[in-house]
């Protein structure tokens, strides 16, 4: 199997699976850009836009997220998106921890068919899961975004070590706008290391 077929496999392990938020959401909203990306975005779940097209990062969130790779030149053809919860939680709360750990052996699937160089990880959420090794239980000890943000971590998978940046959620500078420079200082930061790490083709 080629890596978009393994993809569509576990596209379809979760549409046949019985998940929490299954019921109250309209689509599962799986991922969207290339398999063959070396960089791979994580944010944390479908909002109401994505829940209506099932498709990662299409409301004003995903404005934003575009406004910013375009700053440092990148396109969906080089980057993969994914979030850490498949279905949209009612009213947009948080994930609870039954879901995150329901929900994510399917997003460690999809991160080790892509195989990517480097992760960025959109918010707590994100951040808290990578950093933890890919383990619910272990998320509560690992620094929330605000003392990670922009700082360059290493996390371990199929056996290569992989960049991973934590970057706030480009929600967050939407209700508190101060959060903007950062974010984009820390993009800037990010295409730095993308340049150094991976040779565009
Ligand atoms: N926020 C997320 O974390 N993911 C989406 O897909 C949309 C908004």
């Amino acid at each position: 199997m080629d890596k978009k077929e393994k993809l569509k496999a576990i596209e379809e392990e979760i549409l046949s699976s019985d998940l929490p938020l299954k019921d109250t959401a309209t689509n599962l909203v799986f991922g969207k850009g290339s398999e063959n990306a070396q960089i791979l975005f994580i944010g944390e779940a479908p909002g109401e836009k994505e829940d209506l097209e099932g498709i990662p990062f299409v409301g004003r969130a995903g404005q934003e997220l575009n406004n910013l790779l375009e700053s440092i030149g990148l396109n969906l053809d080089e980057v993969y998106i994914a979030n850490i919860l498949k279905y949209r939680p009612p009213k947009n709360r948080d994930p609870n921890p039954e879901e995150i750990r329901i929900h994510t052996p399917f997003l460690i699937k999809q991160i080790k068919t892509i195989n990517p160089k480097i992760i960025a990880t959109l918010g707590n959420y994100a951040t808290k899961f990578v950093l933890a090794g890919f383990d619910e239980q272990r998320m509560k000890k690992v620094d929330g975004i605000s003392k990670l943000h922009g700082k360059e971590q290493e996390v371990t998978i199929n056996d290569a070590i992989v960049k991973v940046i934590p970057l706030y959620h480009p929600a967050a500078m939407l209700y508190k706008p101060a959060l903007r420079k950062e974010l984009e200082a820390d993009f800037a930061t990010m295409g730095k290391i993308i340049s150094q790490n991976i040779k565009k083709s």
